[in-house]
């Protein structure tokens, strides 16, 4: 299959599209490397020349994207494009915003043109801090449309409306709400909780911690997300369905988890905690369970220790 991935640059498209390739489909993928990594798009090229397009351009500019596949058949769209890390999606969160609607409403309008399925990556954040626990799909959220984080929250929810709309219009569309994934090849300067802790472990620092570290989150390993990715796709189901890790476990475990594998004696450095930073995160995976035969099979300690021994490649002394 012709298969085109938004946002292939980044740490959730580099694992979907190897996995593509090696399944034998040509994967065509777009980035502005935002957040993106310019070493995984050279290393898609090198191991595969003859079945990987790529081309530098902005979601938002719909006439270099329509350009890009203009006479290509495209059967399926993952469209990830947008900086899942709060520190870079604030950077510039108008360009946030119109990534989230402009640039999804493109490539909804693409799905519709080329007649593709299309799957979304929505955001367990599209729930804020949530008052009901764990998060089950029909559960509406709480978030904050005046803050630091309302550019990524609001923009996730505007595209899921989208979706919505144009799943009326009959586009075959589907809409996965991601929680905390982390695995290798995440980016080392993204900000996220995990990458902090083991680049500042393999440099000998001192783990910064936000708050008193008891606010917890539910952490999946990417080969799992992966799995859900694609069972979703070929699925039926057109709700927006969650996929994520159950296993819930405080920030300040986390912490000692990265402590006891690359060293011991790091000590750690508590800071106030960010503005609208969830205190509780987990999902419902019911529908994922019943619908898609979904759930995460990789443990915490076994995904974090993969994780160490590949940022041990990247991560400069
Ligand atoms: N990783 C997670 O824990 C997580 C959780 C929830 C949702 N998600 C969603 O999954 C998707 C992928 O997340 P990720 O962790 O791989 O993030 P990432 O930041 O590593 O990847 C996003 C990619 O999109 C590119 N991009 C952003 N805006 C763009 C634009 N306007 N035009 C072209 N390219 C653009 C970036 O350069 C980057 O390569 C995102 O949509 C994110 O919101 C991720």
């Amino acid at each position: 299959m012709n298969i085109l991935v938004t946002g292939c640059a980044g740490f959730i498209a580099y694992h979907l599209i190897f996995t593509l390739l090696e399944q034998n489909h040509t994967i065509y993928g777009f980035d502005n490397f935002i957040s993106g990594q310019k070493e995984n798009i050279e290393r898609l090229n090198i191991l595969y020349p003859n079945n990987f397009v790529f081309k530098e351009f902005d979601l938002i500019d719909f006439e270099k994207l329509n350009k890009f596949i203009y006479d290509i058949k495209i059967d399926q769209i993952y469209h990830l494009a947008c900086p899942a890390s709060p520190p870079i999606y604030q950077i510039d969160p108008l360009h946030t915003l119109d990534t989230c609607y402009i640039g999804t409403r493109n490539i909804l309008e693409i799905a519709r043109i080329k007649n593709s399925k299309i799957l979304l990556a929505s955001t367990s954040e599209i729930y804020g801090d949530p008052t009901v626990h764990p998060q089950p799909e029909n559960y509406w959220g709480n978030v904050n449309s005046f803050g630091l984080r309302s550019c990524y929250d609001e923009g996730k929810r505007v595209s899921e409306t989208l979706s919505f709309i144009y799943l009326k219009k009959g586009i075959d569309v589907k809409i996965v709400r991601i929680f905390n994934t982390y695995g290798p090849k995440m980016s080392l300067n993204d900000g996220r909780v995990l990458t902090n802790f083991i680049t500042q472990a393999l440099r000998g620092e001192n783990l910064t911690i936000y708050g008193d570290g008891s606010q917890t989150r539910s952490l999946c390993f990417c080969t799992d997300l992966i799995k859900g990715l694609l069972k979703l796709m070929d699925s039926n189901i057109n709700m927006p369905i969650n996929l994520g890790s159950q296993f819930e476990i405080r920030i300040i475990e986390i912490a000692e988890i990265v402590k006891s594998i690359i060293n011991p004696d790091i000590k750690l450095t508590f800071k106030p905690l960010p503005s609208d930073d969830p205190k509780q995160r987990r999902p419902d995976i019911t529908n994922a369970k019943k619908y898609l035969d979904w759930e995460p099979q990789v443990g915490i300690q076994e995904g974090i220790s993969l994780m160490i021994k590949e940022f041990k490649e990247r991560v400069k002394l």
